[in-house]
């Protein structure tokens, strides 16, 4: 067993921990409000956060008005997701006031800074318990603390990364199941957070990952998405071999899982045998999420991506060559600092190159305690934001003219429920992950149907149900 994982003994204590809340409980259940930011890792700590909530007797609700208790579970990774986290506790106050009793406690990456739990002692008396992404594991005894001593806790300490198994998650419903491989990151990109507030790069270990996915699967779930910032160094940190790609192929041969999908790709590390695997093996999608960030070797090099835009060309020619049918997508950022009109347009060359189905653009947002925080910017923000706009419609136009190929095609979609924008259809995606709208019974619902596609948007594709399956 590798160290970097919580032991038995210390997870037993948490436990009892659950337990003795679950015993104060009163007889009517207490609601818990959670909410959840950030990327897909934060979403699956989420679901552990409820898997604790609701062995302690937790249900849960849709508002804040009905809780008893109230979670943000937050991300660092722009300045807009730490706003409205500010927003919602201030909007909190008045709540708490006329409910004492209420609880409110806020975790993840955005509280694992030291300045933001600063601001929030501070300025935010009506928070009740702050804790960060390393102390997850310990939420049962940090909530009792609250609970019995009646004090605010602040629990936010830089902790070298750990790993914890034995707590249920409280998943989110089928058939999309989502399992962590590996947390934290090692890759120091200039403008990033992530590695300050999630710790050094840890695997998982394969047989718990294969038991998880076989649990799932046992439930019914049909779909997988492994889940870590750069998926391609699984098993660096680890002594038993394994990597990625021969992770990949074992989680291919678990009954009742028939796709498998994975984030994220860093390109540095997208091996041979990793696109491979991808090819040969039916049930992995045929979709790749690979962050270019940007088309400029100059800026590539000021953000420490560790490849230029020649070798991401070459990537995406190899990936092409072994997927034709490969749903490519990327994210880019938009006014790094120092990023001048011309290294912009060699970034809009990218996509124009590589025909992107979409993209995920941002505009930089400086991160305390990161080096591109300390690089000087040559750009104002309105050219920022013209050039953010300006990339979205070369996209928009690519993304479209690729989804109106799908247009008389016939396409296995995994439906996954009811439309939010129109209740009498559902929702599904095909297998390099296009969304994909139709009418069908909701009995329907975790299956694999076929669907004729009929018209097509930017970011999703409309069909019809073909009943004889
Ligand atoms: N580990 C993944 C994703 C990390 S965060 C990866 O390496 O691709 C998701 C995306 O947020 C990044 O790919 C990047 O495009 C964007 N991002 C990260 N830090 C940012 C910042 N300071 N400002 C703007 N966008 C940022
Ligand atoms: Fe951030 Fe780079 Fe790590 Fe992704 S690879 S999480 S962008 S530091
Ligand atoms: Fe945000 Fe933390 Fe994910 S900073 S993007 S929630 S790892």
């Amino acid at each position: 067993m590798e160290s970097k994982r919580i032991s038995a003994a210390e997870m037993a204590v948490q436990k009892e921990y659950i337990q003795k809340i679950a015993e104060k409980m009163p007889k009517s259940r207490p609601l818990a409000f959670v909410e959840t930011y950030g990327c897909q890792q934060n979403v699956s700590d989420s679901e552990k956060i409820k898997g604790m909530l609701s062995q302690m007797g937790y249900g849960f609700c849709e508002r804040t008005e009905d809780a008893d208790l109230v979670l943000y579970n937050t991300c660092a990774v722009r300045e807009n997701a730490e706003l409205r986290v500010f927003g919602n506790i201030g909007a909190l106050k008045h709540q708490k006031r006329r409910k004492p009793e209420l609880k409110i406690i806020l975790c993840g990456c955005m509280m694992q800074q030291e300045h933001i739990a600063k601001a929030i002692r501070q300025k935010y008396p009506h928070v009740d318990l702050v804790f960060g992404t390393h102390a997850l594991y310990r939420f049962p005894e940090l909530l009792y603390q609250v609970m019995e001593e009646d004090a605010r806790i602040f629990d936010v300490k830089n902790e070298d990364g750990s790993i914890f198994e034995e707590i249920d998650y409280h998943r989110d419903p089928k058939p999309l199941a989502k399992i962590p491989i590996m947390y934290g990151c090692n890759n120091f990109c200039t403008y990033c957070i992530v590695p300050y507030v999630r710790g050094r790069e840890r695997s998982r270990d394969a047989e718990d990952i294969l038991r998880e996915v076989q649990e799932v699967a046992d439930l019914g779930y049909r779909e997988v998405m492994l889940l870590g910032q750069n998926v391609n160094s699984y098993g660096n940190d680890r002594k038993d071999g394994m990597d990625f790609a021969t992770l990949l192929q074992k989680v291919c041969k678990v009954d009742g899982i028939e796709r498998v999908r994975f984030m994220t790709s860093h390109p540095k590390d997208l091996s041979d045998a990793l696109i491979d695997v991808m090819a040969e093996e039916e049930k992995i999608c045929k979709q790749l999420h690979l962050p270019v960030q940007s088309g400029s070797n100059r800026i590539l090099g000021l953000m420490n991506r560790k490849y230029t835009k020649e070798d991401y060309l070459h990537l995406v020619s190899k990936v092409k060559a072994k997927m034709p049918e490969i749903v490519l997508t990327t994210d880019i950022i938009v006014g790094f600092p120092g990023e001048t009109d011309a290294d912009f347009e060699e970034t809009l060359q990218i996509l124009k190159e590589v025909e992107y189905d979409t993209i995920f653009s941002f505009i930089y947002s400086k991160r305390v305690g990161t080096p591109a925080a300390e690089m000087p910017d040559v750009m104002d923000e309105e050219q920022k934001h013209r050039n953010f706009d300006r990339m979205l419609s070369v996209q928009n136009e690519i993304s479209k003219r690729k989804n109106d190929a799908y247009v008389g095609t016939v396409q296995t979609v995994l439906a996954e429920g009811v439309s939010k924008n129109n209740p009498d259809t559902l929702t599904g995606r095909t297998e390099g992950g296009k969304v994909v709208n139709f009418a069908a019974p909701d009995s329907l619902i975790g299956e694999f149907v076929k669907v004729k596609i009929t018209k097509s948007q930017t970011w999703s594709l409309f069909g019809e149900w073909i009943k004889e399956r």
